[in-house]
């Protein structure tokens, strides 16, 4: 679902929700009572109904952070993308540019990455240059190689991954989720572990 209709039908949840403690709370307050435990039970109504509100309202902010930190959709960035054996580079050949997911697909005789394409240094989008065979930040002049190892430029750590699952038809599926990202911090060459065997 769309996190925008989500995030309006998590605020009306909580609206009704918020609606119907205070109903609650204003029924228990009008049966059976005298005249002598009015004034505790007025105290009491004002506390539960501030206590509900405040639960609903940390609840809404709850619902949200979730839908932020862990976007559930498919074939978008943010959430797996498949990409078909068809479109998996060969040893050494150019990178597979997935758009929507915003990654390269790069291939070595260790296997494959999934290279994200915004720069390590201050986010730009970094396209692979066909006649270098490198990846080229047009912002500040990082380069990196097609291992995803920075070579050049103000960038501090080569270029970041996102985890790919390989499936026995040969299709892979990649986790664009921010949170999964793999970085290498202080590390700006690339090291056989990076790649996920292929087969
Ligand atoms: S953003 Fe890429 S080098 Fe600065």
């Amino acid at each position: 679902m769309n996190p925008l209709i989500r995030t309006i039908a998590g605020l009306g949840t909580g609206w009704a929700a918020s609606r119907s403690i205070t109903m609650l709370s204003r029924l228990q307050a009008g049966h059976g009572e005298t005249a002598a435990t009015k004034v505790a039970s007025r105290r009491t109504f004002t506390r539960n109904a501030a206590l509900g509100a405040s639960a609903v309202v940390l609840a809404q902010f709850g619902a949200m952070f979730g839908i932020l930190m862990w976007p559930n959709k498919t074939g978008a960035f943010g959430g797996d993308i498949t990409v078909g054996p068809g479109s998996i580079p060969e040893v050494g050949g150019d990178p597979f540019r997935d758009q929507a997911g915003k990654f390269y697909v790069v291939r070595n005789e260790d296997g494959i990455q999934a290279l994200y394409w915004k720069c390590v240094h201050l986010g730009c989008t970094v396209p692979y240059n066909g006649g270098s065979g490198h990846f080229q930040c047009p912002c500040h002049g990082s380069i990196f190689t097609k291992d995803g190892s920075r070579i050049g430029g103000p960038a501090t750590r080569r270029l970041d991954r996102m985890p790919i699952s390989v499936a026995e038809d040969g299709s892979i599926t990649v986790s664009t989720n921010p949170t999964t990202i793999e970085k290498s911090p202080g590390r700006t060459e690339y090291v056989p572990t990076d790649a996920t065997p292929y087969p």
